[in-house]
C-alpha cells in the first residue's frame, strides 16, 4: 500500500505550495504569566524582551501574544478597549517597538492577537453605541429589543447564562457570545469592517508578521437570529449553528484578505471552534484566500460530553481518528495547524501524558506525535518544560471568569453534585495553563519579585527553566532537537501522513512519505509494554526486511540494541516513541521508488 501511496502523492513540497509558516514552529506567549519585569505580578513586554534570547535558543521562528491591548480584562485582556495602544500594565509603545524589533533581530517573527468578533464594552464605540438608539456607533453593535419581556432569543453564551445583556439605557438587549463585558461588533455594517481593516493594516505596517485570529468563525450571524432548537429544561440553548461557520463569514474573510492581507508576506491562523475538515477546507483552503491555517477542536473534545466539563476518559482510537482524518482531509488542500494546549486547554501532559509517574518520557512522545505530523506546530509558553495541570485547594484561586459564571450558573441553580463539578473544574479550567511561567527554583519561579496574579504551580522547584537547560535529557532538550530536525528535513513539513496499525489500542504509528523516503513514527500512549510488530509487507511489499536496518532518527528513551527494528519488531517502554527513517535515496533498490 505505501508502494501506492509513493506514487499517487501530488508534489505536496510543490514550490508553489512551500511557505514560510507551514516550515515554521510557533510558540504561544500568555503575556500575563510568561516574565515579570517590575515586580507588580504580571508579566510584561520587557519581561518578554528579556527572555528572547531562551527562545531563540529554544529554536522556535515564530512568537504568538495573546492579547497586549488595554482592556478591563474582563476576559484577560480578550476584551479590548482599544485596538491601538499597549495596556499600561504590559508597558508602552516604545516597549512594543522594541520587542518587535528584537524579535526580527533574532531571525523571528511576531503574531499579534486579533480580537473582533467583539470589544469590550469600555471600548469607546460601545460607550458611543449604547447611549442612544441614533448614535451614529449604535449599529457598530447587534442591538435588539426583548421579546414578551425576555431576550431577544434562547441563545446562551459561551459562558454560561444568556448570550443577551439588557441595557436600560434605551430599553434594549445587546448581543454578546462571551462575558456580558464583550458585546459582539456588527460585521454587517460596512463601518465596523473598514475599522477593522485600518486597524490591521496599522499593525501590518508597523511590521509584525500575521494575526492568531479570536474566534474568527463567528464573525457572521444567521440572519433573523432564530432561537436555537431547544430540548429539556434549559432556557438558554448553546446555537452554535446560528452563529459560527455561518456562510457569510467567508465573504467577511475574503474581502479582509483582498483590503489587507493579501499585500503582506504574513501568517493567519484562526481560532475556530466547532469545525470540520469541510469547515476547514473554506476557511484555510489553498486557493480561498482566506487564512493560512485554522486552530480545530476535535482533539479537544474527545475528554467531554455535552459539554466539556461533562468529563470523560479520552480514547486514542479516537485521538487516531480525529487526528488522521484531518492530516488526510486537508492533505494538498489546505494547511493543519498542530497544538495540544494553549492558553484556553489545561496542560497537554496532565491531560494525554502521565504527569505523575512518567512526566519526562509522556512530555516527550506528546511532543513527537505531534511534531511529527503534517501542519504547523504550536508550543504553549511552559510546554517545553514540562509545566503540569495546577491544583489549586480552592475556588478562589482561580481566576478565570469562566469558573466564576459556571459556579454561578451550577453550584447557585441547583447541581446537587459540587464534588463532580470541582473535579471537572479541576481537570478542565483554563486556569490550569495559565499560571506562571516556571524559570528557576527562587521564590515565585523566578517570575516575579512581588506577588503573581495567581499563584504559581507548586512544583516548580523541580519543573523549571533553569534547571531544564542543565540537563542534557531534559524535555527542553527534546523539543530543541525536534525543531532542530524540522529544519534540515522537508519531510517533517512535507511528507505525506499515513495511519498505520489504526486498531492498536496502546500504540499510535504513522508514517511520513516524500519522494522516495519514509520515516516511520511509533508512539506508545500508555505506561504498558506492548510489542510493535513492524508491518513489512505494507512498507516494503515483501516478506523480509529489507538489509539496510532503519535508521533511528530520534527517540526518548537510550537506544536498546536487543530492541533494534531490525529484528522487524521490538517492545515499547512505557511512554517510548521512535522515529524511524526506512529509506532514504535507497528507495530505488527496496523497490519504493518505481
Ligand atoms: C477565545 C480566546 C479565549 C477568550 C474567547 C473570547 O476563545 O482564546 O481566551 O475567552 O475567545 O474572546
Ligand atoms: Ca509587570
Amino acid at each position: 500500500m505505501l508502494q501506492t501511496f509513493l506514487r499517487d502523492q501530488p508534489e505536496n513540497n510543490d514550490p508553489a505550495k512551500r511557505q514560510w509558516w507551514k516550515e515554521a514552529v510557533v510558540y504561544q506567549v500568555y503575556p500575563r504569566s510568561f516574565m515579570d519585569s517590575n515586580g507588580d505580578g504580571i508579566g510584561d513586554l520587557k519581561g518578554i524582551i528579556s527572555r528572547l534570547d531562551y527562545l531563540k535558543d529554544l529554536g522556535v521562528d515564530v512568537l504568538w501574544l495573546s492579547p497586549v491591548y488595554p482592556s478591563p480584562n474582563a476576559d484577560n485582556g480578550y476584551d479590548v478597549s482599544n485596538y491601538r495602544a499597549i495596556a499600561d500594565e504590559f508597558g508602552t509603545m516604545d516597549d512594543f517597538d522594541e520587542l518587535l524589533a528584537g524579535v526580527h533581530r533574532r531571525g523571528m517573527k511576531l503574531l499579534m492577537d486579533l480580537v473582533v468578533n467583539h470589544t469590550s464594552d469600555q471600548h469607546p464605540w460601545f460607550l458611543q453605541s449604547r447611549s442612544s438608539k441614533d448614535n451614529p456607533y449604535r449599529d457598530y453593535y447587534i442591538w435588539r429589543p426583548g421579546k414578551n419581556g425576555q431576550e431577544p432569543n434562547n441563545w446562551q453564551s459561551y459562558f454560561s447564562c444568556s448570550a443577551w445583556e439588557y441595557d436600560d439605557m434605551t430599553d434594549e438587549y445587546y448581543l454578546h457570545l462571551f462575558t456580558r463585558h464583550q458585546p459582539d461588533l456588527n460585521w454587517e455594517n460596512p463601518k465596523v469592517r473598514d475599522e477593522i481593516y485600518d486597524m490591521m493594516t496599522w499593525w501590518l505596517d508597523k511590521g509584525i508578521d500575521g494575526f492568531r485570529m479570536d474566534v474568527i468563525n463567528g464573525l457572521a450571524k444567521a440572519p433573523g437570529l432564530p432561537d436555537a432548537p431547544s430540548h429539556g429544561q434549559r432556557r438558554y440553548v448553546w446555537g452554535g449553528e446560528f452563529f459560527l461557520n455561518v456562510p457569510r463569514v467567508h465573504d467577511y474573510l475574503q474581502e479582509m484578505h483582498r483590503r489587507v492581507l493579501s499585500k503582506y508576506d504574513i501568517m493567519t491562523v484562526g481560532e475556530t471552534g466547532f469545525v470540520t475538515t469541510e469547515h476547514a477546507k473554506l476557511y484555510a483552503g489553498e486557493d480561498r484566500n482566506e487564512l493560512s491555517m485554522v486552530f480545530q477542536f476535535e482533539h479537544m473534545g474527545l475528554d467531554g460530553g455535552e459539554d466539556k466539563w461533562d468529563c470523560k476518559p479520552w480514547s486514542l482510537l479516537e485521538l487516531k481518528k480525529v487526528m488522521s482524518q484531518w492530516q488526510n482531509d486537508l492533505y494538498g488542500v489546505a494547511w493543519n495547524s498542530l497544538y495540544l494546549t494553549n492558553h484556553d486547554q489545561p496542560r497537554a501532559l496532565s491531560r494525554f501524558g502521565d504527569d505523575r509517574n512518567y512526566p519526562v518520557e509522556s512530555a516527550k512522545m506528546l511532543a513527537t506525535f505531534l511534531h511529527l505530523q503534517q501542519g504547523t506546530p504550536f508550543i504553549y509558553q511552559g510546554e517545553e518544560i514540562g509545566m503540569t495541570n495546577m491544583i489549586f485547594d480552592n475556588l478562589v484561586d482561580y481566576r478565570d471568569v469562566e469558573i466564576f459564571n459556571l459556579w454561578r450558573d451550577r453550584a447557585e441553580t441547583g447541581e446537587t453534585d459540587l464534588g463532580r463539578l470541582m473535579h471537572a473544574i479541576s481537570l478542565k479550567a483554563r486556569d490550569n495553563a495559565r499560571t506562571p511561567m516556571q524559570w528557576d527554583d527562587s521564590a515565585h519561579a523566578g517570575f516575579t519579585r512581588g506577588v503573581p496574579w495567581i499563584k504559581v504551580n507548586p512544583n516548580y522547584p523541580q519543573v523549571n527553566v533553569q534547571r531544564s537547560l542543565t540537563d542534557d535529557n531534559s524535555v527542553w532538550h527534546y523539543y530543541r532537537k525536534l525543531i532542530a530536525l524540522r529544519k534540515k528535513h522537508p519531510i517533517m513539513v512535507y511528507g505525506k501522513y499515513d495511519l498505520i496499525l489504526a486498531d492498536h489500542p496502546e500504540i499510535y504509528a504513522y508514517t511520513r512519505t516524500l519522494g522516495s523516503e519514509v520515516w516511520l513514527v511509533v508512539c506508545n500512549f500508555f505506561a504498558n509494554t506492548p510489542v510493535f510488530e513492524l508491518p513489512i509487507d505494507l512498507l516494503y511489499g515483501a516478506t523480509d526486511l529489507p538489509e539496510d536496518p532503519p535508521e533511528l532518527i530520534i527517540s526518548n528513551y537510550p537506544e536498546d540494541a536487543s530492541q533494534s527494528l531490525s529484528q522487524g519488531h521490538f517492545t515499547l517502554r512505557p511512554y517510548e516513541c521512535r522515529v524511524y527513517r526506512l529509506t532514504s535515496g535507497r528507495g530505488a533498490r527496496l523497490g519504493l521508488a518505481n
